[in-house]
């Protein structure tokens, strides 16, 4: 049974991920801060090979002894933990310049801030670190980071989110660079290296989108973020960030050569590559992979 490893898995997106999963034949690896809080987490997962473990990202320690009871990579780790790092009220704007920010019930704006960049960011990082050597014996095993698109400082054009948004866009960060060491390490083959990318959820009706107008349902959500995660797995096409309807984020900032051989269309290139899944598109796309590796080299990169 292929295995899926969800971070951040007592509600929202994080508990729908899990039943997507569950539901189509995964064992499923959970973490969540507090097991008696996790009620329907615990009603989900009754599979034999089904895991909850504890897991606060902010502490150290409590990443080592999760991830140590992990035995091998799963085939798809999924870093859902998030967090705003600020409350406000309902008829104010919170800003970088004002001062409602909050980090649960500490007002302060370092507490925000560091809770934002310890869960959003650094907290990834440890969990990677802490997989590296199993994301690397298992071949194409696939991290998605859950961004958000505010954290794409090119198209801020409204201000808010302080902290959220310079905090995931840190993330997003850690998630290319683990994804370019990864290719780079000896005997790492386009075919077989572990794939790191980010992935755009847009607005959804949970925890952080609830109540918001034209927030997508969960369920429905999280079969497209689903269907572009296989696709990565499949074709190691881990460039840019994805969102959800399997476009990316700045599409027309890709490299001419990588555009090119994903058909610049990448909704389409996804959707006919979902609708062949087989070795031939990883044959193909591991070609691709080259071309784009020959041209990264011959700009010195
Ligand atoms: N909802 C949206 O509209 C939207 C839009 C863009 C991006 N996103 C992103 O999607 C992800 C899920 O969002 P959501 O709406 O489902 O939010 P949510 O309901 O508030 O859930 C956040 C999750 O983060 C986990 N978490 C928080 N602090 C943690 C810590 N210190 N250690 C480990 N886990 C921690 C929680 O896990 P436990 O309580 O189980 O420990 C919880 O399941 C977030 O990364 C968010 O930034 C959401």
């Amino acid at each position: 049974m292929p295995t899926v490893l969800i971070i951040g898995a007592s509600q929202g997106l994080g508990l729908e991920w899990v039943k997507y999963y569950k539901q189509h034949g995964y064992d499923v690896i959970a973490t969540t801060r507090n097991l008696d809080l996790a009620i329907e987490l615990k009603q989900t997962l009754t599979g034999e090979n089904d895991k909850i473990l504890q897991l606060d990202v902010v502490n150290e320690d409590s990443v080592s002894l999760a991830m140590n009871q992990i035995p091998e990579a799963p085939d798809i780790t999924i870093y859902n933990a998030g967090v705003k790092g600020y409350t406000k009220s309902p008829d104010t704007k919170a800003t970088l310049l004002n001062a409602t920010l909050k980090a649960g019930e500490t007002s302060s704006r370092d507490a925000g801030r560091k809770l934002a960049f310890e869960v959003n960011a650094h907290g990834f990082d440890r969990v990677i670190f802490a997989l590296k050597d199993k994301l690397l014996a298992k071949p194409q095993a696939t991290v998605a980071y859950i961004s958000t698109g505010v954290a794409e400082t090119s198209q801020n054009t409204s201000g808010g989110y302080p902290f959220y948004r310079q905090s995931k866009a840190a993330g997003e960060s850690y998630a290319k660079e683990y994804d370019e060491d990864f290719r780079q390490v000896p005997d790492c083959t386009p075919t077989s290296r572990p794939r790191v990318f980010s992935l755009i959820p847009g607005l959804v009706n949970t925890g952080m989108g609830a109540g918001i107008d034209g927030a997508a349902e969960p369920v429905k959500r999280v079969a497209e973020m689903a269907a572009v995660i296989k696709h990565v797995k499949l074709t190691g096409d881990t460039y840019g960030v994805w969102k959800y309807d399997g476009t990316k984020n700045m599409q027309h900032d890709l490299p001419e050569s990588v555009a090119n051989v994903f058909n610049t269309d990448t909704k389409d290139s996804a959707a006919k590559i979902l609708a062949n899944v087989g070795l031939y598109q990883i044959e193909k796309n591991a070609t691709a992979e080259n071309q784009i590796n020959e041209t990264k080299f011959a700009n010195g990169k």
